[in-house]
This record gives structure tokens, C-alpha cells and sequence, in this order.
């Protein structure tokens, strides 16, 4: 997320507006999606929106300020922002890591947060492996692999016909058609089974539900699933290391990596667990 850079211009810019108490409950940072800077900010703060967004469009390429108004809900991830001031329009084209992604941040879910992930994936992928995206959302993950690794196919499955008309269109525009096959549903129905050297869950809150799918997904001889999960801090890393071993039935699975992607919540965090699923034997 571009959140970091973004820390504190807030601060600077409204230490003579604001008194002291509400310099206080205003947040660090805002997140910055394409020319839509999105900031969260607490109800008792809300009389002073005007001069946050009046604040925010002053930053070069700023053009609307959105307000999320709590998290994203649904099984297609819709979020819930709202425009405040600028430009009503929210679609917008993200460019990150020497990609574009087109999106509308008020129709399709894109977290600045999950930066440092779509960068460390691809330098995951080897030469002429096939990837199987279970929900590539826009293609948050599928576009860097399939732009900056050499996989021979990405097979990107999205449920939300408004993120996989998006997810086409990014594939256009980064030129990565004849790697990427953008498949829509769901992915219990439509994912390509026994084909796949790795396996992206870039799901929260029910991605345990979908693992069987993920082992069914990868090659008899095995894979690695990147599992993700929003979890109490408390247990980060122990249940989702359980759900793997749990669903292995088995198999041999080895845990190569654990990692916090961002906090999702108060006590709540997202994180990942890269997971080797050893050859089926049976
Ligand atoms: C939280 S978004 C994440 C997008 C991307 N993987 C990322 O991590 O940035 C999850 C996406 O999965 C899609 N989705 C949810 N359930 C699905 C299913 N059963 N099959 C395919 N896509 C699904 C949603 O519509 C949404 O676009």
C-alpha cells in the first residue's frame, strides 16, 4: 500500500485547522487506489470530512476523496465507500509494480495493504509453471505473475461478474493473454482439477472451506497452496498451520512460510501460509 508514504500529510496539513482532540482521533494514513484517495475516519470526527477531503485533494493526482464506511461485506466482496468531495467518478486505473489495474474501488474490493504480497508472489513462481488463482478478484496476484515470473499458464477464476470484467480487461491491458485464462464462477465448479504446480487462496474468512478444493486443484504430485486467513492475533499462525495439516488426510504437508500480510482488525489479522502438499501417494 502506498499508505506509508501517505503517513502524516494529514498532520501537516491541518495542525492549524484542527484542535488539538480531533488532530488525535485523525487517522495516520489514508489508502491511495488510482486517483481515489480513500480515508477512514471515526463518527466523532465526521464535522470536519470537508477539511480532510478538502486536504486530500490537494496531493498531485488526488482528483476524489471516497469515505470507507465500515469493512467490505459479502461473499463477492463489495466495498463500502462513499464520495465525499472531487470527481464522483471511481473507477480509476491503480498502477503498481509495473502493473495497471483497472478498477471501481466502490464496486470491487483492492487492499492497499496487501502491497508487499503481490510483489512476493511472483518472485515465488519458477519458469513454466501453471497457477491456479481460486479468487483472482481484478487479478491482484494473477497480473504480476503472469507479468514479471514465466509461469505457462494462469488460470484466474472469479465469482463477481463486475471484478471479472475487470480482470479481463487488466489482462488486456498488461498484455498477458496468452498466459492468463480468466475463468468465471464459482471455483468449486469451474476450477481445473490435478493441474496445478501452485494454488493462490487469496480469500478471507471462509478459505478453509475451500481446501480440499485447492488439493484437488494441484498435480498428483503435489504443490504449494498460499492460504490466507483473517485470524485473532492471538492464534495467527496456529489455525490456519492446522487447517492445512487438518485437511490433509494423509498427505504430507510442509510449511514453508508464515506470514502477517496486514491487520485486518482490532486483535484480528490477515495472514498467509505458504504450504508444500508432498506427492499423492495413494
Ligand atoms: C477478498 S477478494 C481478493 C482478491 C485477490 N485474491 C486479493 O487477495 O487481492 C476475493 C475475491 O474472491 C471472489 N470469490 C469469492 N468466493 C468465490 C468463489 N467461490 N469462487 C470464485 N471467486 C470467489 C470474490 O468475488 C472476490 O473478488
Amino acid at each position: 500500500m502506498k499508505m506509508w508514504r501517505n503517513m502524516g500529510h494529514l498532520h501537516v496539513e491541518l495542525k492549524d485547522v484542527l484542535a488539538d482532540w480531533e488532530l488525535e482521533l485523525l487517522p495516520r494514513g489514508f489508502e491511495r487506489i488510482g486517483h481515489v484517495a480513500i480515508v477512514s475516519i471515526p463518527l466523532e470526527l465526521h464535522h470536519r470530512l470537508d477539511d480532510v477531503a478538502r486536504a486530500l485533494l490537494r496531493i498531485k493526482g488526488i482528483r476524489t476523496v471516497a469515505l470507507r464506511e465500515g469493512i467490505i461485506s459479502g461473499r463477492k466482496r463489495r466495498p463500502n465507500i462513499k464520495v465525499i468531495r472531487g470527481d464522483p467518478t471511481t473507477e480509476t486505473i491503480h498502477k503498481e509494480n509495473g502493473c495497471d489495474f483497472k478498477l471501481d474501488v466502490a464496486k470491487v474490493m483492492f487492499s492497499s495493504g496487501n502491497l508487499y504480497e503481490r510483489a512476493r508472489l511472483p518472485r515465488l513462481v519458477a519458469d513454466g509453471e501453471v497457477v491456479v488463482d481460486l479468487f483472482a478478484g481484478v487479478g491482484q496476484f494473477t497480473i504480476p505473475i503472469a507479468k514479471h515470473a514465466k509461469p505457462r499458464k494462469v488460470y484466474s477464476i472469479e465469482i463477481n461478474p463486475i471484478a471479472y470484467g475487470y480482470l479481463l480487461q487488466n489482462v488486456r491491458m498488461n498484455y498477458v493473454g496468452h498466459i492468463v485464462e480468466p475463468l468465471m464462477g464459482d471455483c468449486l465448479e469451474v476450477a481445473p482439477r490435478g493441474v496445478a504446480d501452485r494454488v493462490i487462496m487469496g480469500l478471507l474468512h471462509v478459505t478453509h472451506q475451500y481446501l480440499p478444493l485447492a488439493l484437488e486443484v494441484l498435480r498428483p504430485t503435489g504443490g504449494i497452496i498460499h492460504y490466507h486467513e483473517s485470524v485473532p492475533s492471538k492464534i495467527r499462525f496456529e489455525r490456519p498451520v492446522k487447517r492445512l495439516l487438518e485437511v490433509a488426510l494423509g498427505r504430507k504437508i510442509r510449511i514453508l512460510q508464515k506470514r502477517v500480510v496486514k491487520r485486518y482488525a482490532p486483535g484480528v489479522d490477515h495472514v498467509v501460509v505458504d504450504a508444500k502438499v508432498e506427492p499423492d501417494l495413494a
